[in-house]
Order: C-alpha cells, then structure tokens, then sequence
C-alpha cells in the first residue's frame, strides 16, 4: 500500500471562488485522491482556507464585519460549498488556526537561528488619522499614467499599470479617505533566499518528471535578471500571525504580522496537525516528518500557475532553512487559466461563474466532469456555454446515461429485475474484453501520472466501448431469434454499468455512487481484469432501474445562462 499526502493550493477567505479557480487546484487534487483511495492507497488530503492578508481585512471591512468573525463566516460558506462539489478533503483547514501560528513563529525562529532572516528598515506610508502604515491597496489616488481618480498603491486597475504608493498623485487612506499621510521608517524581516540558491536549484533539477510549466517558472524566477531575490516576510497589519522568534517575543517587531505568502503554505503542515486534533489525536508527523515516518510518503501538491513561484521557491526555502527534516513536495502539478467566454474569470470583478450559482443550476457531477476534462493542463482553456452544453450531452447524457438507461430499462421489461443468465461470453464479448483490458491499464496509467485531460479521454472511450458494443449487439434484436444469448449480452451490460460506477468515481463520484447502488453492488475493488470484473455480478443477482442518470441541457437553458452569466456579480 503506498501513502500520498495530497493537498490543494489554500483558496483566500475572500469570498467564494470560481469555476477557474476550482479547476485549477482543488478538483483536479480531489480526482487524484479519490482514485489513489479507490486503489486501496492510504490518503491524507488537505485543504484550508488562506485567511490573512490585506484581502481579508478588506473583505472583512467591506462586509461590515470584524476580520476574524468574517472569516469564521466565510470558512463555513467555503466547507459547505466544497461539500456539494464533493471535494472528499480529509480535512478543510484554517491558516489562522493556532496550530498555524505556533508552527509558523516555529519556522520563522529557526530561520533566524540559522542567519536565514535579515532585519530592513524601510520607509512606508502612515496615516496619522488611522493611526497605522497603510499597505498598498490602503492607498487610494490618482494615478499618474492616465489620471483614474481612484488607483491602489500597488496598482491602477484602469490602466493596470504597477505603482509605488508614492507615485499616487494626491493621495488618501483607503480605510478613512484622509490625507494626512507621511512617510515613516519601519523595520520587516527578509527571508534570505538568496543564500539557499544553489540548494533550490539542486532540488528542482532532481525533479525530472514534473511538468515543463513548473520547473520553467521556477527556473525563471532563479535565474532571471538578478537571480533570486530575498522576500519581505512581514507586514504592518493588525491581522495576521503575530511575528515572534519561536515561543519568543522579537525586538523590535511588535505589533507586526507575517506576510500571508509566508504563513500560508505552513498551513498545509499545520492543517494535518489541525486533521489530526479532529480525529482525536491521530499521528500527523508521520505524514509530515522523515523522521517520523514520512520517508515513504509521496507528497503532491496541486495549484494554479500564479502559485509556482511560492510553492517551488519560498516554500521549499522556509522548510530547507528550518535545517528540521519535514517532507519536501515530490510532484507538484500547475495548472493554466480557465478563460470564460472570451475574457478571464475575475474574482474582484465579478465576471464569470461562482461555485455556489454552478451547484444552484446542476449538479456537481456534471461541472466536474466538464471541468476536468477540459482543464487547462497544457495551456489556457476556455470555458463557454456552447462548449459546456456540448460536453455535458454528448458525454454525460448520450454515452453514459443512455447506456445504463437503455440496459437497465430493457432487462426489467424482458428478464425482470435481476441479471439473466444465458448463455457463455461469445468473440464479440471477448473482444470488447480485450478491448477494456487495454483501455483501463492506459486509464490507470494516466490518472497515476496525473493527466487529468487524458484520462478523462480514456474514460470516455471505455464508456463509448460499451455503447458500441451494445449498438452492435443489438439485445433487441437478437432476443426475437436467440433468447440465451440476448440473456448474455444484457448480462454483460448490467456487468459493465457496475464496472463503470468504479472507474468513474473519481471523475463523477455522485453518479457512480447512484450505479454503483442501483446494481447492488455495496463494495467493489478497483478492477484490474476486465474479463473477472464482467463476471462479478451472477445470474439471480438483484438490482435497479436508476432514474436518468444525466439530463441534457436544452439550446434554451444555454441561452438562459449565458444571458445570466453575462454580466458582473455584484
Ligand atoms: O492564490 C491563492 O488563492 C492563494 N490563496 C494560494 C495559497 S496556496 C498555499 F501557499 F497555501
Ligand atoms: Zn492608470
């Protein structure tokens, strides 16, 4: 039995997330984990939400509400949404949990004991009214590029052009409008990645199998311009991770927190210790700790392209300045955009379609499959609603929820409800067997590298086999001259239906569950032999007609949503 430690990319508090967001991380990280878990593997799977940061506190104000009562809000609208997309993390964690923040100071102590954090002054922007630095997107003016009246510090969002806080001409506090603003002297900490270079480099080129996207922009990211830079790990904020050395107070450092970037991935480390307070006292270290059991653990992570750079560099930085011997990431997948209709999905815009609007009009199985077998794995993808309708009825509805319909609704109106027994398995049996063999070993092997589009291909082809042979086979037919053999062949069907209820798990686990039920079938092991799992369910054995498995969107529900979805969620 292998052990896979598998997490997702934290989603911000900030509000729920998109269809490109869930494709870019979360879905994909849960297809691979609900199949490593249907192997018989040992799966620990961890997700949480990233609660710090200029967004929350924003998000937080925006609302009305106190940071922290915001986010216990959000963490609980977050839970429940990944829920109805049936996202089986064994655990959905929180960065501002306390396991976080000792493990996190933890970190930032040991990589000041080893001479990995330096202390800079540097002048900031301070509101005299608010009584606090202002971050970059606290400061509000006028942009000096094309004079938009309300550009951010960090950036003007009409002409997208990046800024200082200081270039703003007639600048203002974003939290009180005032324009009582200095500039002041205050002291962060620098992670000194810089010094760990070359062991980065080392690290990743010893990834030889991760995805071309991964390693290029981290190699980027090493080697251009100047090569790797040190990083701010603190910031001037009231809601964070307070900065202390280790269980210490740190001179000079009061009232400071870390920066989000800094504390987030811990989280993945904090979040099994959060997992394992939930189970009662369960074992996380032997998850996360080589000395503690982990040495044999395969770790993959699974995130949107933006995230690389943190996840291949800062990260890896923080845990290798520890000196300690926790686990390193084996494989880490990336994911491109998913465009909507023709522009980008954007959270701050509004444009596009939310997790909760997407559950509200279908099912989860429905986006998933979709999802993942257009996920942008090889480059930007787009999400339209002709492309969506198309998918969804050709896949879902015409070759899969028309082959368990047709079989089982033929079989109770012929043989009643339990699989008839006719006669032996015949060449064209045989050679779909065979056909299946082949198709599910090249199935395995994809879903075990990761190809998320592929498999989904495979998938398709497995279910497309059984709707061939069914065409050809014609039980119909054959049941005026042969009623044995017609006996066999729907035999074989209703077989097949319970066979696909596993190998479709993964990808659709709602409508598997609902074959895998209406087949009788309470447990079944991942099938390794086509010709033994067709022969799993006897003659006499009982079953169910499901209701319609899939139902297919009509050209005017497209038009409906598309018209809906048209604009900007407010
Ligand atoms: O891009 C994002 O949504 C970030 N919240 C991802 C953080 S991943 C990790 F570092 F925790
Ligand atoms: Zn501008």
């Amino acid at each position: 039995m292998q052990r896979h430690l598998i997490t997702s990319a934290i989603p911000y508090i900030n509000g729920i997330k998109h269809l490109g967001n869930l494709v870019g991380s979360q879905l994909p990280a849960d297809l691979y984990a609900r199949y490593q878990r249907a192997r018989g593997n040992e799966v620990l799977f961890l997700c949480a939400t990233d609660e710090h940061g200029t967004p929350a506190e924003l998000a937080a104000a925006k609302a009305g509400k106190p940071v922290a009562e915001y986010c216990a809000e959000m963490h609980a609208v977050q839970a429940e949404i990944a829920e109805g997309f049936g996202l089986s993390f064994d655990h959905f964690g929180r960065s501002s949990s306390p396991q976080n923040h000792a493990l996190t100071q933890h970190f930032a102590g040991r990589l000041a004991d080893a001479g990995l954090i330096r202390e800079v002054v540097e002048k900031q922007v301070y509101s005299n009214a608010d009584g606090r630095f202002l971050p970059d997107r606290y400061i509000e003016g006028t942009c000096p590029n094309c004079g938009y009246d309300k550009a951010r510090g960090d950036q003007c969002e009409n002409c997208t052009k990046q800024l200082d806080p200081t270039d703003l001409i007639d600048p203002r506090s974003a939290v009180s409008g005032s324009t009582d603003l200095e500039v002041r002297d205050t002291k962060h900490l620098y992670l000194r990645q810089s010094a760990l270079k070359d062991d980065l480099d080392a690290w990743i080129d010893s990834k030889s199998d991760w995805p071309i996207l991964t390693t290029s922009i981290a190699k980027k990211w090493l080697h251009d311009g100047d090569g790797l830079q040190d990083r701010g790990i603190t910031r001037d904020l009231d809601w964070g991770i307070p900065v202390r050395r280790g269980d210490a107070d740190w001179p000079g450092m009061e009232g400071k927190v870390f920066y989000v970037w800094f504390d987030a991935p811990i989280e993945y480390i904090a979040c099994a210790d959060e997992w394992a307070q939930a189970q009662g006292g369960a074992d996380w270290q032997r998850w996360w700790r080589t000395d503690k059991g982990a040495k044999d653990v395969r770790y993959t992570q699974f995130m949107g392209k933006d995230n690389v750079p943190f996840h291949t560099l800062s990260f890896p930085a923080t845990i290798l300045g520890s000196g300690e011997p926790w686990k390193m990431v084996d494989h880490l997948k990336s994911f491109n955009y998913l465009n909507y209709e023709g522009g980008q999905f954007s959270t701050s815009q509004g444009r596009g379609v939310f997790m909760d609007q997407a559950l509200a009009l279908l099912p989860a199985d429905y986006w998933r499959w979709w999802l993942l077998s257009n996920c942008p794995e090889t480059s930007d993808t787009e999400f339209t609603w002709e492309l969506f309708q198309q998918g969804v009825n050709k896949d879902l509805a015409d070759v899969l929820g028309n082959f368990v319909s047709r079989v089982t609704k033929f079989c109770r109106s012929k043989f009643g409800e339990t699989v008839p027994e006719g006669c032996a398995f015949g060449p064209q049996e045989n050679a779909l067997i065979e056909t299946l063999n082949s198709r599910m070993d090249q199935y395995c092997q994809l879903m075990d590298k990761m190809e998320v589009r592929k498999s989904a291909q495979e998938l398709r082809a497995i279910w497309v086999a059984g709707n061939e042979y069914l065409q050809t086979a014609a039980p119909w037919a054959t049941i005026k001259e042969d009623e044995a053999k017609a006996a066999m062949q729907i035999r074989l069907g209703l077989n097949l239906i319970a066979l696909y209820a596993v190998l479709s798990a993964p990808f659709i686990p709602t409508a598997s569950a609902r074959m895998q039920d209406a087949m009788n079938v309470p447990d079944m092991d991942w099938p390794t032999d086509a010709g033994e799992a067709l022969a799993k369910l006897s003659p006499g054995h009982a079953f169910s007609v499901p209701d319609n498995l899939f139902g297919k969107i009509s050209d005017d529900d497209r038009s409906d949503w598309q018209e809906r979805f048209s604009g900007i969620r407010t």
